[in-house]
């Protein structure tokens, strides 16, 4: 054709409709995934974390656990076999950042959720060598003493929901209470367990809540919210 042959040879004029042809081809790709509702995989059971654990994992980002542990469990079958069933995009939905990771010197921790005991995490992360003689890992006994500074946990939660996590006016309100009530297990947990399902309390007992408290309270919770146990693609979706 006459006009093809007119393209073919205007060389800014080709530049200009084959990026238009390219761009019609991107933004049709990639548009519907910013709104479709289904980009990631709602799922029964994900929450947001207790303003404990929220604490922990920023502790844990603070020490850089995730420069020796991944926290995402690949669809193969050696890692579902080792750490459980594969991850899921849902269950990072309410990181900011995600913890995904990409070095494996110590386990995957996706699913370490109730794998020990509160007391084997305390033990373990005072003294690893103590536990697994063999352990590489550094040993994390000054978080014990340290005491948590929770003073703006009101705010931290505030700051996860300007970015998309789902924190009600009540848990906001809430927070420092909840915070406390997890981090003692001589307190009442019952709002606490109303408010964010599934929470483990760990036996921090009458001393004022420390670093060490909530990384547990972290750990304990990976894993847990979901509950694969009797899995089929459709009984997971709400
Ligand atoms: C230098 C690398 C390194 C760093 C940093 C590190 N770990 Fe580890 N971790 C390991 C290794 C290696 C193991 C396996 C041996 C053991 O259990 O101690 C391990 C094991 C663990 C386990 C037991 C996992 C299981 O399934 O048995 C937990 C929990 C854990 N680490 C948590 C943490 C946390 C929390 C931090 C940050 C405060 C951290 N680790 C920092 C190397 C590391």
């Amino acid at each position: 054709m006459f006009r093809h042959e007119w393209i073919e040879k205007n060389a800014i004029l080709l530049l200009v409709l084959t990026l238009l042809t390219i761009s019609v081809g991107g933004i049709v790709e990639i548009i519907p995934l910013f709104t479709i509702e289904t980009t990631i995989e709602r799922v029964v059971g994900m929450r947001p974390y207790t303003p404990l654990e929220l604490m922990g994992r920023n502790l844990y980002i603070r020490e850089g656990c995730y420069t020796c542990h991944s926290q995402q469990i690949r669809a193969l079958k050696d890692e579902v076999e080792r750490y459980g069933h594969f991850s899921l995009a849902a269950e990072s939905m309410y990181d900011h950042p995600f913890q995904w990771g990409s070095k494996r010197i110590g386990p995957d921790l996706a699913r370490v959720g109730g794998k020990y005991s509160s007391d084997w995490h305390y033990a373990h992360l005072v003294n690893p060598q103590e536990l697994v003689p063999e352990s590489l890992m550094p040993k994390y006994g000054f978080m014990a003493t340290t005491p948590l500074d929770f003073d703006h946990i009101d705010k931290h939660l505030r700051a996860n929901r300007i970015v998309g996590v789902p924190y009600t006016d009540d848990q906001i309100a809430h927070a420092k209470d909840d915070l406390l009530a997890q981090a003692n297990a001589q307190m009442d947990a019952d709002a606490l367990m109303k408010r964010y399902p599934k929470a483990v309390v760990v036996p921090g007992n009458d001393r004022a809540p420390t670093e060490l408290d909530a990384l547990v309270a972290y750990l304990q919770m990976l894993g847990t919210l979901v509950d694969f146990s009797n899995t089929s693609p459709e009984k997971l979706q709400q």
